[in-house]
């Protein structure tokens, strides 16, 4: 059948998959079934924080350039991931900082990043996982500064105007305490003037998700209704631990199929991201959440996605 991306590009969205730069040149078919099937990437690490600024000032661009040339060439879209987040920070960022020296570092570091690829990124998760799972904001380095996500926001948006700017979470998939929370921050900052264009949807989730029970089309469709572009930014699936092999292979396809469904009839969900591609390379280890196996061969969650977007 047809590779995923003309499927998706057909349906108007995009497809994506997280990507481990090194990987394109460690392993041909790696680089190949990319390639093939997504029309968007995002760096699973390497455009992170403790990635690109090891030392105050000292930036690495090596891995990233990589990644930003190979979608060049592959004519992919891609994503930054992330701005402002609480973990995979370097170590120099836990020192203790003034506001002002604190303010000084968030504007330097999104500047020089975002300035860097501006142009060329499409979305940026400028603020992941800012709402804990208790549905209050966490505690981070950058609390120092009040209003912090909000300059984050606006410094990214003064260093790229072209890039859409998200809000990215887990856990706040359907309907609760934790997406409440965060419906009410993305109000409130858009009522403001903030320029927060859109919000993703991680979506790690096991094989017993159900979009349905947790009422998903319904809780995209607040955020839709606040402006908000919508996007799946990280979605894996682990493998049930019951059952035959083909019947968890088979619940594990109803999820993704699921989930994408509730995307492509959500006016405003444009995006459909998968956190890597190939079950060899899973930050979940050996529990196969993905739509290609260790072999690089589509999975039954693979032939879900491409029924899914053949149908009108
Ligand atoms: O780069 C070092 C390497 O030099 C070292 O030899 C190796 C030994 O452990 O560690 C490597 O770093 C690891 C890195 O992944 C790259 O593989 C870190 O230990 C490990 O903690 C890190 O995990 C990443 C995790 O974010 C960090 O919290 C995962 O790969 C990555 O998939 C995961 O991605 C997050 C999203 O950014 C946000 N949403 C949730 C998602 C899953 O946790």
């Amino acid at each position: 059948g047809p590779p995923l991306r003309s499927l998706a590009e057909a349906r108007k969205i995009q497809i994506g998959a997280a990507v481990e730069p090194s990987l394109l040149l460690q392993e041909p078919q790696y680089a190949q079934v990319l390639a093939r099937e997504f029309n968007l990437v995002v760096a699973e690490n390497v455009m992170k924080w403790g990635a690109l600024q090891t030392a105050r000032g000292e930036y690495n661009f090596a891995a990233a350039d990589l990644l930003l040339n190979f979608a060049q060439r592959n004519r992919q879209a891609v994503r930054g991931h992330t701005l402002v987040w609480h973990q995979q920070l370097p170590r120099w960022m836990y020192g203790s900082f003034t506001s002002a020296e604190m303010e000084a570092i968030l504007s330097d570091h999104i500047r020089t990043v975002v300035g860097r690829y501006r142009g060329q990124i499409a979305y940026w998760d400028v603020v992941n996982e800012a709402i804990g799972d208790d549905a209050r904001l966490r505690s981070t380095p950058f609390d120092v500064l009040p209003g912090y996500l909000e300059k984050a926001f606006r410094l990214a948006r003064a260093a790229d105007p072209s890039a859409k700017l998200f809000y990215n979470d887990y856990g706040a998939e359907g309907l609760g305490a934790k997406s409440d929370a965060i419906y009410a921050l993305l109000k409130e900052l858009r009522a403001r003037g903030v320029p927060v264009d859109g919000v993703g949807f991680q979506v790690h989730v096991d094989s017993s998700f159900s979009p349905r029970q947790v009422r998903m089309a319904e809780n995209l469709e607040r955020f839709a209704q606040l402006g908000l572009e919508i996007h799946i930014t990280e979605m894996d699936v682990l493998l049930s631990s019951t059952g035959s092999r083909a019947e968890r292979l088979e619940r594990q396809a109803q999820v993704y199929r699921e989930v994408l469904q509730v995307c492509l009839r959500q006016p405003r969900c444009k995006v459909f991201t998968l956190w890597g591609f190939t079950d060899a390379h899973s930050w979940r280890g050996a529990s196969e959440p993905l739509i290609f196996d260790v072999d690089y061969q589509p999975k039954p969650a693979y032939f879900a996605l491409q029924r899914t977007l053949q149908q009108p």
